[in-house]
């Protein structure tokens, strides 16, 4: 069964691409005026306080990732066949869901991180090497949009050759429904999503005979309560990481570097002094500059958690971006403050059952590039003239850059 698409940006109705990249006045006024939000024209209720969005993120019990809309439309539109269908793993709620996520983490242990790191930071060291010194660099072409590609390329397993094919595949999988498209979009989905699955099936199959260190290992050796995936299966779950790994953690990254040209011109000085700032500039980095992180979910039973009267079946969106920067949680919310305390709270992760397992992998790849950039280069500066209503592009997260030019110094 198809779900249903929710029309999210109908709800904003943002006037132009930069507005969406940074919705900072809307969520001002949404979380002032209309914390908890009924939308007509899509019918869905709308959340924007910290502690509402947490409950319907994570209170599975009143409201349900299984329901028949959506409002992230990504690779997988179809609802699961059986319970630890692992494509539908963000479809689900407990008890069914435990299955397919106890197996999904084995891929996403502590130790395998910490296995992981080396070859990351190659990647990254070579990425940065590959940048000129004294020029100006799209750093989106040169470092945020390859870097989290090449890494999952290589966690899967599969050569780095591949991995611009690999990129092509994430692009037009999760390439986001426009309205007037839907068909054809869908149909190029299906498309990207066979010639994947005959590129990957092989090598699972190949794998499986002959074991080493990497994500598709992990998956094949994963068994839960005496259940193990199948082949296909795992080509279903790299599928599954592609998609929910690749686009937002280069979004990140790309979004990191244009709020230290833009929002706070002295934060690379102070990480290139002192680079055990690092981590809490990732993480003011997720809560501030992280944005269209939402979620919907079902109402599973009638209830007024969010202080109105919810029938079942109704459907709510969790703005996790919006709730970042609610002032009941974070002071002075609307500014950016790399020493902030608290910023790890932030729910661009989600939260409760489903929260994001690769949050681990995405806070390694920032942190990694960051160290590893501020090593190279004394200073950075923005590129006078620069349009960023002309380079920003609609994604699964909302409005990504597609350029940002960037003068790097020895
Ligand atoms: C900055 C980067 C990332 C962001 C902002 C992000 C965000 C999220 C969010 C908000 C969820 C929760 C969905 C929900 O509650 O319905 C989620 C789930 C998930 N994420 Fe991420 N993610 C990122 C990177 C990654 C990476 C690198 C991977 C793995 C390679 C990954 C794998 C997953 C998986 C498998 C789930 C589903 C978990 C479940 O349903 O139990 N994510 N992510």
């Amino acid at each position: 069964m198809n779900k249903e698409v929710i029309p999210i940006n109908e709800i904003p109705n943002f006037q132009s691409r930069a507005e969406e990249f940074f919705p900072i006045e809307w969520y001002k006024e949404m979380l002032h005026h209309h914390p908890v939000y009924y939308h007509e024209g899509t019918n869905t209720w709308n959340v924007f306080k910290y502690k509402d969005v947490k409950q319907v993120l994570s209170n599975y019990e009143f409201f349900s990732s299984d329901g028949p809309r959506t409002a992230i439309f990504v690779g997988a539109n179809k609802k699961p066949e059986k319970a630890t269908s692992i494509s539908n793993i963000t479809m689900v709620d407990p008890p069914d869901h435990r299955k397919s996520r106890s197996l999904l983490a084995a891929a996403f242990t502590p130790r395998s991180l910490k296995n992981w790191e080396p070859r990351i930071q190659q990647i990254i060291t070579d990425l940065v090497e590959n940048i000129p010194v004294d020029a100006t660099v799209n750093i989106v072409e040169a470092f945020a949009a390859p870097l989290p590609s090449m890494v999952i390329a290589d966690l899967f397993g599969v050569p780095i050759k591949d991995q611009h094919q690999f990129k092509e595949w994430v692009d037009i999988l999760f390439q986001p429904y426009e309205k007037n498209r839907v068909e054809d979009i869908m149909q190029e989905k299906e498309q990207a999503a066979k010639e994947y699955f005959q590129y990957l099936y092989p090598i699972v199959v190949q794998k499986r005979s002959n074991l080493s260190d990497d994500i598709i290992c992990d998956l094949i050796r994963a068994e839960v309560e005496g259940e193990k995936f199948t082949d296909e299966e795992i080509v279903q779950a790299t599928m599954l990481l592609l998609g929910a790994g690749v686009e937002t953690t280069s979004h990140a990254i790309a979004n990191a570097f244009y709020s230290m040209l833009y929002d706070d011109t002295s934060i690379y000085g102070e990480i290139k002094k002192n680079t055990e700032l690092i981590p809490n500039t990732v993480e003011e980095m997720l809560r501030y500059r992280f944005q269209s992180s939402r979620r919907d979910r079902t109402v599973k039973q009638d209830n007024d958690l969010l202080g109105v009267p919810l029938k079942k079946g109704d459907s709510v969106i969790a703005w996790m971006s919006a709730c970042n920067m609610d002032g009941d949680m974070f002071e002075n919310p609307f500014e950016i403050d790399i020493h902030r305390s608290n910023n790890k709270k932030h729910l661009t992760f989600g939260s409760g059952p489903h929260f994001c397992l690769g949050a681990p992998l995405a806070r390694l790849e920032m942190k990694l590039g960051l160290e590893t950039f501020v090593k190279k280069f004394s200073r950075i500066e923005r590129v006078e003239g620069f349009e960023l209503e002309k380079n920003l592009t609609d994604s699964a997260t909302g409005q990504s850059l597609t350029y940002l030019p960037v003068k790097v110094y020895k």
